[in-house]
């Protein structure tokens, strides 16, 4: 069959499977965008059972737009806690004010490809299925179910660009949002990266494939490798944290760190120069944090001193799990207490 002519099948055999075949999703109790966002960008970074519990107890606290908007950060760092990539709910906040500002919710994937941290995936996931537009979201579900479905062996950067456009021509003229996911539902649930269900899939009769021999895995880039040596700061008045101000992590809280690797002597020389004299510290611990292009090969010290050092916030331990966010590079840092 003729590409387009596929295409043309689509919605006519997903539409009636996602009706019968849905999973009952928390996001998929109504098409308020603001909800269809949240659940996108924490989609894009968590399994979906994952994702139901941190969506329920984001939406519960901050019910609307304007409740992001005006979150304060920490409180909002830790309804992020455990899903990582802080800078993303960052910049749902930062969206969150240029929504309240401009008054309205942009209701079309150009408008909304315009806020911050929103890119062509999430403007095209928002507009269908919040404002039932024709306009697609080619997620890794979809390049799956697509790449298999017309055997299409081309690299995935390549072909997010291809389906996305070659989808925009066949959306149905109605229920554009339930045809975005059903391209989703089908990738989640039949069309999986390992042991497709081939046999119950309702594209059986278009696809090409039948099999997990596609998509066409991406080369990988080495990541980067940094030493880092952080230092827990024990003191009568709590743990000493500061704020990281670039790079990874940007914004959130950490225990003091020096991108280098420092033996038990430089440590204590390097302690020294920071002013802090009197201390007992402990052998070092080490751990390796990876993310997603860099990883960080950290040596942990613990310092119990009564020497406070003024760019430092200081916090007891409940505190560091009650209100401050501490994010998974650093809470490993927390056993060696
Ligand atoms: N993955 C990304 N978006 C999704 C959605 N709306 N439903 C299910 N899985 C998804």
């Amino acid at each position: 069959m003729q590409r387009e002519n596929i295409y043309r099948q689509l919605p006519l055999k997903l539409l009636p499977w996602y009706d019968s075949e849905k999973r009952d999703l928390p996001w998929r109790e109504n098409c308020d965008p603001y909800r269809v966002w949240v659940s996108e960008i924490m989609l894009q970074q968590t399994r979906v059972e994952a994702a139901k519990e941190y969506y329920l107890r984001f939406i519960k606290e901050l019910p609307t737009v304007k409740d992001l908007a005006d979150c304060p950060q920490d409180k909002l760092y830790k309804l992020w806690e455990g899903l990582g990539y802080y800078s993303r709910v960052k910049n749902m906040q930062k969206a969150a004010k240029e929504i309240v500002t401009r008054g309205s919710f942009p209701d079309t994937a150009e408008e909304l490809y315009k806020l911050s941290g929103i890119g062509i995936y999430t403007a095209g996931a928002i507009a269908s299925i919040a404002f039932s537009r024709p306009s697609p979201a080619v997620d890794g579900n979809v390049i799956r179910v697509l790449s298999r479905i017309f055997s299409d062996e081309r690299p995935q950067s390549l072909l997010k660009t291809v389906f996305h456009n070659e989808l925009a021509k066949f959306y149905p003229k109605e229920r554009c949002g339930d045809f975005t996911q059903s391209l989703m539902e089908l990738g989640a649930t039949v069309c999986t990266p390992r042991s497709p269900k081939c046999l119950t899939c309702p594209l059986f009769d278009l696809c090409s494939t039948r099999s997990d021999a596609l998509p066409v895995p991406p080369e990988k880039s080495p990541r980067k490798r940094t030493q880092m040596t952080v230092f827990i700061f024990s003191t009568p008045h709590g743990i000493g944290l500061c704020k990281r101000t670039t790079g990874v992590l940007k914004d959130m809280w950490q225990f003091p760190n020096e991108e280098r690797k420092l033996s038990t002597k430089d440590a204590k020389k390097y302690l020294a120069e920071i002013g802090i004299t009197q201390f007992t510290i402990s052998p070092p611990k080490t751990h390796k944090h990876v993310f997603t292009h860099i990883e960080w090969l950290m040596t942990a010290y613990l310092v119990k001193t009564d020497t406070l050092l003024p760019q430092l916030e200081y916090f007891f331990p409940s505190e560091i799990g009650e209100k401050i966010a501490l994010p998974s590079a650093f809470r490993w840092c927390m056993e060696i207490l």
